[in-house]
C-alpha cells in the first residue's frame, strides 16, 4: 500500500485503488470524453472520477461530473483544488479546499529502470552526478525518483502557469534520508511563486510516488 497520505500535510484528502473498469459510472460527458479510448485508459479515467467524488464527497461537494480542460488538465469544482496519478494497476487522487491548499502535484510511478535515452531526457548533469555518488543500493530507483518528482512538481505548477516546462528545465535536489526534494526551475522568468517549490516522497517495493503542495501565502 503506497503511503500516499504521507506525501500530504493539512486537510487533504487522499483516495487510491486498483484500476476499475466501472464505466457505468461516469456521467455522460465523462463518458463522452473517455469513449475512443483504449480500455487500460478508460479503467484509469474510470477509476479517477470515482476516487475523486469519493474525496469530494467527504468535503461535502455532490457528484458532478469531472471533465478535463482542452489541455487534458483537471478541472475541479469552485473552491477546490486536486490531482490524479495513475500507474500499471493502481490510481491516487488527492483534493483539498484552495483556501487551504492553492494547489496539489501528485505523481505515482511503478518502480521500474528507465532506459539509457529516457534517462538523457530526463536527467540533468548536476543529477546525474549526484546519482553516481550515492549509496549503490538505492542509486537504481533514483532516476524514476526524479521523473515522478518532476512529474509532480510539473503538476503542481501547472494550475499557476498554464506553461510548459522540459525536464531539463527542471532540476531536483533530493533529501533521501528525509523523504523530501526541492524542485528549481532553471530557464529564467518563470514565475517566483512557483520557480522553487519542496515536495515529499515514498519509495515501496513496487511504487514510487511523490506529492507537491503549494500553500496558499
Ligand atoms: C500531464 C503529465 C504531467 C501526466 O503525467 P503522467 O506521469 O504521464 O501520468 P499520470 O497518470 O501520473 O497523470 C495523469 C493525470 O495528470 C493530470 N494532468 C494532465 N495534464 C495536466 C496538467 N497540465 N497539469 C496538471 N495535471 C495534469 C490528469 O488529471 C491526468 O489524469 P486524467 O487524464 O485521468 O484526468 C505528463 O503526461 C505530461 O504531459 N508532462 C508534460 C511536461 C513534463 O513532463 N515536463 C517535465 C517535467 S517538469
Amino acid at each position: 500500500m503506497t503511503a500516499i497520505a504521507d506525501l500530504f500535510s493539512g486537510p487533504v484528502g487522499v483516495e487510491t485503488s486498483a484500476l476499475s473498469t466501472a464505466d457505468g459510472e461516469l456521467f455522460p460527458e465523462e463518458r463522452a470524453f473517455i469513449q475512443a479510448a483504449v480500455p487500460k485508459r478508460r479503467a484509469e479515467f474510470a477509476t479517477a472520477r470515482i476516487l475523486a467524488r469519493r474525496s469530494l464527497a467527504a468535503f461535502g461537494v455532490p457528484p458532478g461530473p469531472l471533465v478535463p480542460g482542452p489541455d487534458r488538465a483537471p478541472v475541479w469544482p469552485s473552491g477546490f483544488t486536486g490531482s490524479i496519478s495513475h500507474c500499471a494497476n493502481y490510481c491516487a487522487v488527492v483534493v483539498a479546499r484552495r483556501r487551504d491548499v492553492t494547489s496539489l502535484g501528485l505523481d505515482v510511478e511503478d518502480v521500474r529502470e528507465l532506459d539509457a535515452s529516457l534517462q538523457d531526457l530526463v536527467l540533468t548533469p548536476a543529477e546525474r552526478q549526484w546519482i553516481a555518488a550515492q549509496p549503490w543500493a538505492i542509486r537504481p530507483v533514483l532516476p524514476i525518483l526524479i521523473f515522478s518528482a518532476k512529474e509532480a512538481y510539473y503538476k503542481c505548477q501547472y494550475p499557476i502557469t498554464r506553461g510548459f516546462l522540459d525536464f531539463q528545465d527542471v532540476e531536483l535536489g533530493i533529501e533521501w534520508a528525509s523523504g523530501t526534494f526541492a524542485a528549481r526551475v532553471l530557464k529564467t522568468g518563470w514565475p517566483a511563486a512557483v520557480a522553487r517549490l519542496s515536495g515529499r516522497f515514498v519509495v515501496d517495493q513496487d511504487r514510487v510516488a511523490c506529492g507537491v503542495a503549494l500553500m496558499p501565502r
